[in-house]
């Protein structure tokens, strides 16, 4: 099929370049000229694992093009998706929708025979019925259908992720359209991925919903496992013990940091403006937002209390800044409310990131990026791991970091506390 995918965010590039792989022609269009040109020479924008190669591979096989010029992309295509940022609004809730409006607008110049708008950005409930009314002061209604077909990638995983989806949800009040997205998704339907199809807001709907059941989910084994610390209880058993049970499920059940991301943060507040537009109470969700707040403090005061409140001047180092393993992402870390905290407090502040130093944590004189583990952890009187990343799940903690009386706060509890016991290393993890 011909297809074209507005916006070479993360969702756009990386379903886009997923499609092409699949087979199908498709043109990557982005007004940013720059982005254009680098994207041609097969640099992504966005760290993605194996995205580079896959990028490469298909636009030098003629199935992925980049380009600006969104008339001759969407005249060549019979699927328009459209996949651009829905940010919150300023201090606010509120979804931010003014990019999907303005990509409406000027779809609605281009049409000159019948496409499907696909809607992929995440967006309020009716936000298709917008796109619908702002292309129809210009195009026939007969000539295009809007519909919805949320994204569900995780940052790190979405190559996989895309290629074999749990589900592929098509929200659409024109059944026709039903026929033409199973064709499209025909690949992966035969590997085993339920296709569901439901109303246009529905889906929308079905996007916000799922983000913030699995904020909720990750939110409340958090607040477990602050329970589990206060009596002395192993979070991992109460995880494998709860996730055993097939209602609930083992996965997103890991104790952390407060969670993070271009997602969550946003969909779950967004949810709940969503909500009170329609004055829905969504309680649930409030909570979960404030406990995930008050989680990034709580997790400071833990830190003060393994330093005995003695943060001046003592050297520490945090493995890992981005909110999660596997992306540069740096979108709501809670290493942004850490890093500043041990800071302010006179901490002594190195950092070591396999994705690179980042622009937040420029400007500081305590403060300073390490190229490796090894330099990141020399000395130091605490080391806090605050991401998953692979390479930090075996380090001799004791040949590195050559001085005695060191403490360990792994926040991601990749470490048996029994054997750095054995190797009398100070070790504090979450909920154990
Ligand atoms: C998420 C959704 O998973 C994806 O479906 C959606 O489309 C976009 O948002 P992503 O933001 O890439 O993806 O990250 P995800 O892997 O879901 O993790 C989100 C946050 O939750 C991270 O901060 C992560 O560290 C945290 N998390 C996740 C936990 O603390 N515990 C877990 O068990 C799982």
């Amino acid at each position: 099929m011909k297809i074209c995918m507005i916006g070479t965010g993360y969702v756009g590039l990386v379903s886009g370049t997923c499609f092409a792989d699949l087979g199908n022609k498709v043109y990557c269009v982005d007004k940013d000229k720059i982005k254009i040109n680098k994207l041609k020479d097969a640099i992504s924008p966005i760290y993605e694992p194996g995205l580079n190669d896959l990028i490469r591979n298909n636009y030098k096989a003629k199935r992925l093009y980049f380009t600006d010029d969104l008339e001759k992309a969407i005249s060549e295509s019979q699927i328009i998706f459209i996949c651009v940022g829905t940010p919150n609004k300023k201090k606010s809730n509120l979804v931010d929708i003014s990019q999907v409006h303005s990509v409406a607008k000027s779809i609605s110049k281009y049409i000159k025979n019948y496409k499907i708008i696909v809607n992929k950005s995440t967006v309020p409930v009716s936000t298709g019925d917008q796109i619908e009314k702002i292309i129809a002061k210009k195009v026939k209604k007969s000539m295009f259908d809007v519909i919805s077909n949320p994204e569900f990638l995780r940052e790190g995983e979405a190559i996989r992720d895309f290629k074999y989806p749990d589900r592929i949800i098509i929200g659409s009040n024109n059944k026709n359209t039903f026929k033409k997205m199973k064709l499209l998704y025909e690949p992966l339907i035969r590997k085993g991925a339920k296709f569901f199809t439901t109303s246009r807001k529905g889906a929308e709907l079905i996007k916000y919903a799922s983000n913030a059941f699995l904020a909720t989910k990750i939110t409340f084994i958090n607040e477990i496992a602050n329970l589990c610390e206060s009596i002395g209880i192993n979070i991992e058993d109460i995880s494998i013990g709860m996730g055993s049970d097939a209602r609930i499920g083992s996965r997103f059940l890991r104790a952390g940091p407060a969670y993070g991301g271009s997602c969550f943060p946003k969909d779950t507040k967004g949810l709940v403006s969503i909500a009170d537009k329609y004055r829905t109470n969504l309680s649930i969700v409030k909570s979960v937002i404030k406990s995930n707040n008050n989680r990034k403090i709580l997790l400071t005061k833990r830190i003060s209390k393994i330093m005995n409140n003695k943060i001046r001047n003592k050297k520490i180092t945090v493995l890992g800044v981005t909110f999660k393993a596997n992306t540069d992402d740096m979108r709501e870390s809670s290493s942004l409310v850490l890093i500043p905290y041990l800071l302010k407090k006179g901490g002594l502040v190195r950092y070591y990131d396999p994705s690179g130093p980042k622009d937040e944590f420029k400007k500081n004189k305590n403060l300073k990026f390490e190229k490796n583990i090894h330099k990141a952890c020399i000395g130091s009187d605490l080391i806090i791991i605050n991401t998953e990343w692979d390479e930090f799940k075996s380090i001799d903690f004791k040949k590195i970091v050559k001085k005695s009386n060191f403490k360990i706060y792994d926040m991601r509890n990749l470490y048996n506390p029994n054997q750095l016991k054995k190797k009398k290393i100070k070790y504090y993890s979450v909920g154990r």
